[in-house]
């Protein structure tokens, strides 16, 4: 089975959103089609992208980029469960992406956004696509954007969905799926 990560994009103590970076972690390892783990970016705690060469010359000279290059190596696929942060995706998401590069090739990624507001964070979603092209992950067709975030997650942080948002998320897990198991296509680097 596919390795699947899902990524919690958020780094603040208090994120609401890691409840549903759970949710969505919970669904996968449910759906039976992958090998799920969570990953945090909180808790991963990645300084400022620090290394002097290149990501795409693969040498790094610091151990927390080593760490999540085997980490990230490890993944066949991904879902960003991404915050909006004035009208884009996360900083944090961006450096962790911006570490590497061969890591990241061919892969498969799912994109899920919240936001406090009414669009779900739909608008982070469309940010973020020129930065996957750049590192050659793939898109999964379907996207899940939960507006009004803090209504689905109690005190204990816990995310509860309604039917249409589950219906949503496992279509974007298959979506996912589907790419897992598709040919790997040249990358052409822009
Ligand atoms: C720096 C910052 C900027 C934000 N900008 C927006 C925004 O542009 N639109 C919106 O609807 N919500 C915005 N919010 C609200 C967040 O979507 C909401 O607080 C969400 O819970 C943040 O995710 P997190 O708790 O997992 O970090 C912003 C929050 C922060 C902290």
């Amino acid at each position: 089975m596919p390795r699947l990560y899902v990524i919690s994009a958020s780094t603040r103590p208090t994120s609401v959103g890691r409840g549903l970076a759970r949710w969505i972690s919970e669904l996968a390892a449910e759906q039976d089609a992958f090998d799920t783990g969570l990953l945090d970016l909180g808790e991963i705690a990645l300084p400022f992208m620090d290394e002097p060469e290149h990501p795409e010359a693969g040498v790094y000279r610091h151990q927390h980029t080593k760490d999540w290059s085997a980490t990230i190596a490890a993944g066949d696929c991904f879902v960003f469960v991404m915050p909006m942060y004035n009208g884009g995706f996360s900083a944090p998401l961006k450096n962790a992406i911006d570490y590497l590069y061969q890591e990241w090739q061919n892969k498969p990624v799912g994109l899920v956004s919240y936001s406090a507001g009414k669009t779900g964070g739909a608008p982070a979603i469309e940010m973020i696509r020129p930065v996957l092209g750049r590192v050659g992950l793939r898109p999964a067709a379907r996207t899940l954007s939960v507006p009004a975030i803090d209504a689905y997650v109690d005190e204990q942080g816990r995310f509860t969905a309604t039917p249409e948002l589950r219906a949503q998320a496992r279509a974007v897990l298959d979506a996912v799926a589907d790419l897992a198991v598709a040919p790997e296509v040249e990358h052409a680097s822009a």
